[in-house]
């Protein structure tokens, strides 16, 4: 299976994406990682992406496009993939389209979370992630047993740079227009599902697995 999560920044993709791949054996990859974790390494790519980010900005299509095509290319894919902020452009959505039909696989799912904006900056701004496991928490919705420190694995917590309110708010208006362009994409192709992304993470997990459902049942 090939799904894809949509949504704005702070939907909560990373969050419902973590659980999902685990729960469905899909492979999670997660654009925004590789471009930290090659920023972190100082590669080339990395420290053009880096720019973008920090700006709040999409990376440009032909770095974004190549990164993920390799990465779905590579066997540890081939079972099934969970796609989490990517697409985020149509050349993208089509670049991915046409890269899937080469290998005889196609997108079964868009999976779509909607969360009201004004809740958008709360949880960013609050969020902190484990550098080391890549476990996401939230100072008041799901904070670490405890402070600064990974439940699973003991790593000292970061904030993101992104993060920051006023990039967060670039970070909104950059991917409110891609992500509408992006659900229609989809609806005409008969493979978006909204679903409703407030309330407890572990409500918003049953909503997505229900809305599951009715892609493996179609
Ligand atoms: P990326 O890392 O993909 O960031 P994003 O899309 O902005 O999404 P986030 O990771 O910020 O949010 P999320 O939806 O995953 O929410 P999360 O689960 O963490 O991309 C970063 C940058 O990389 C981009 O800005 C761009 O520059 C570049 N990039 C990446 N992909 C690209 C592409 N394809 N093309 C071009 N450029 C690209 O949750 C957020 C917080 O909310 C957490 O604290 C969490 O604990 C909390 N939370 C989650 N669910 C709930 C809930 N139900 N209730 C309360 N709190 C919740």
């Amino acid at each position: 299976m090939q799904l894809i999560l949509l949504g704005l920044p702070g939907a909560g993709k990373g969050t419902q994406a973590q659980l999902l791949a685990q729960r469905l054996g899909l492979l999670h990859i997660s654009t925004g990682d590789l471009f930290r974790a090659a920023a972190a390494e100082g590669t080339g790519l990395g420290k053009r992406a880096q720019e973008y980010m920090s700006r709040g900005e999409l990376v440009p299509d032909e770095v974004t496009i190549s990164m993920l095509l390799d990465r779905i290319a590579k066997p540890d894919a081939a079972e099934g993939i969970m796609l989490d902020g990517f697409p985020r452009t149509i050349p993208q959505a089509e670049a991915l389209d046409r890269a899937l039909e080469g290998q005889s696989r196609k997108i079964d799912g868009a999976l779509y979370i909607q969360v009201p904006e004004d809740l958008l900056m709360a949880r960013l701004t609050g969020r902190w992630n484990c550098p080391s496991c890549g476990a996401i928490y939230h100072e008041l919705s799901s904070p670490p047993q405890q402070s600064g420190k990974c439940d699973k694995c003991s790593a000292a917590l970061i904030q993101r740079a992104d993060d920051r309110p006023e990039t967060v708010a670039t970070r909104l208006s950059t991917n409110r227009s891609w992500t509408e362009q992006l659900a229609d994409f989809y609806q005409k192709q008969g493979k978006l599902r909204p679903v409703d992304g407030t309330g407890d993470p572990s409500d918003v997990t049953g909503r997505l697995l229900r809305e599951l459902e009715t892609v493996t049942a179609g």
